[in-house]
């Protein structure tokens, strides 16, 4: 069974307990910031990506087997615009089932990646695996699986703002150690809105995925394992129950990198792909950064903050204006959240002057207010743990997951009041339906809930209110913790768009 650590640890800023790399850790800063590669269309509107094993150099000096989309972590970015149609076929030649979700994404229900929506690898039996569903008891009516066999195609329309997304896996009991292996990547929509603004472009525009890991010994991704078949990591049970933080901060898969820039204005498009660790940026020596956008999109105005707490799989985007340093300056990116190895995340040296043509707008993007009165329901989503000890698991209205069974069926085109409610840190999501948070507590939300969201960063007892609206598609889509391990400990709810 589960056994839930003792509340000390429950209340804390940070989520888990950081898993100890069994190799010595790199010295920070020494590796240079990679940029994953763009995804080329086969033809136009159609790609193709495949989901496979591959050894990376992420630790210098050793290699790492990573299980990456087109073999790579993070994976391709899909560098798309606005309204176009676009189909991805992902062919999975991993040895498990997988299951591909675009985050962020107003994707038609069974272009969703739900987690019983999935890609068996070719010549494998249809069917949960063993130490599959059985570890939690849900989703064992295999009626409401389904099963493609090596390859599907996934359907993104796109009709929606310009805005950071990304894409993971989503495997049913098994998304935390799968996204841990490497299966993640961006999806950047872009739109004319967006073009048009005098913004940090190019090479000046930076998407930086953070996120933590360990290693064993010989290189390996280190992670508790459950499953009985393989070996059971010693404290699994509390690491699981927490949510699993690794020692190593990588950004878009190199430990504590640096980047070269000119004293100019950048636009960092950040965000936290950690299965559990939050982090709080803040530059040193000192700084700041004008946030112009969110989850789903640009704010309306820009807003000033001094320190950024990003919970797991939401994104900020970013300008910082490096002409505000000396050049031959060293800007540290700091999560001081974390201690020892965990407070550093990455570097940027400032290395040359150089033209810089940007500017940051007093206007963003056309006000779409959050109007409270516009809401035809409330409902309260209550994130917790079942008990504590031997056996607890983690449920949102006291219910684990059931595949089918929706907590919620809300109308298309209208807008709800969405309550969460929570005893821990629980970083929750909302496919397809983006909302804006209306208060914490009772009391108006932080700088940093500005704008349309997808993920909302809720507090151990805290109240959280979002104004959620849902537009685009019909049918099944689910709200989760997206704590990985919580989700795989069945923190997730189904509701219907009907
Ligand atoms: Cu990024 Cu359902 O998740
Ligand atoms: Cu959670």
């Amino acid at each position: 069974g589960l056994a839930v650590a003792g509340c000390g640890g429950l209340t804390g800023e940070t989520a888990g307990e950081t898993l100890a790399s069994a190799l010595p850790l790199p010295r920070p800063f020494t590796v240079p910031l990679p940029v994953p590669a763009l995804a080329r269309p086969t033809r136009p509107g159609h790609y193709e990506v495949v989901q496979r094993a591959a050894r990376m150099e992420i630790i210098p000096g050793t290699t790492t087997e990573v299980w990456g989309f087109d073999g790579t972590f993070p994976g391709p970015t899909f560098d798309l615009r606005r309204g176009g149609r676009t189909t991805v076929r992902v062919r999975n030649e991993l040895p498990v089932p997988t299951s591909t979700h675009l985050h962020g994404g107003v994707t038609p229900p069974d272009s969703d990646g739900y987690p019983t929506d999935l890609v068996v690898p070719a010549g494998q039996g249809f069917g949960p695996p063993p130490g599959g569903h059985t570890r939690h008891g849900t989703g064992a009516d295999l009626s409401s699986w389904t099963f493609h066999s090596g390859a599907r195609d996934y359907l993104y329309p796109l009709d929606q703002r310009a805005a950071t997304l990304w894409y993971h896996d989503h495997r049913m009991d098994f998304t935390a150690p799968q996204v841990w292996r490497g299966l993640a990547g961006f999806l950047i929509v872009r739109d004319d809105e967006d073009d048009a603004l005098p913004l940090p472009k190019g090479e000046r525009d930076i998407p930086l995925m953070i996120c933590d890991r360990s290693f064993e010994e010989d290189g390996s991704f280190r992670y508790p394992s459950l499953d009985p078949s393989l070996r059971v990591t010693p404290g699994v049970e509390d690491a699981y129950m927490e949510g699993v933080e690794g020692d190593v901060i990588l950004v878009n898969g190199a430990p504590w990198p640096f980047l070269e820039v000119s004293a100019t204005r950048h636009r960092l498009r950040l965000l936290n792909a950690s299965n559990a660790r939050r982090y709080r940026l803040e530059l040193s020596p000192g700084g700041r950064f004008t946030q112009v956008g969110s989850d789903a999109g640009l704010l309306t105005a820009p807003v000033t903050h001094s320190a950024v707490v990003i919970a797991p799989a939401e994104r900020f985007d970013l300008v910082v204006d490096f002409s505000d340093y000396p050049v031959g300056s060293e800007v540290t990116l700091l999560n001081t959240l974390g201690s020892g190895p965990t407070r550093n995340v990455m570097r940027f040296l400032v290395t040359r002057r150089a033209v810089d043509g940007s500017a940051i707008p007093k206007r963003l993007s056309r006000p779409e207010p959050a109007d409270r009165s516009s809401a035809v329901t409330t409902r309260t989503f209550d994130f917790r743990a079942t008990r504590r000890g031997p056996g607890a698991l983690w449920t949102i209205n006291g219910q684990p997951f059931r595949p089918g069974r929706p907590l919620a069926r809300p109308r298309l085109g209208t807008a709800e009041i969405w309550r969460f409610t929570s005893d821990f840190h629980h970083p929750v999501h909302v496919h397809l339906a983006h909302f804006q948070v209306l208060s914490r507590n009772g009391r108006p939300p932080a700088a940093t809930d500005a704008g349309w969201k997808d993920t909302v960063d809720v507090r151990p007892y805290e109240v959280v209110e979002v104004l959620v609206r849902f537009e685009g598609h019909r049918g099944r889509y689910m709200t989760h913790c997206h704590n990985l391990e919580h989700e795989d400990m069945a923190m997730m709810a189904d509701f219907e768009v009907v």
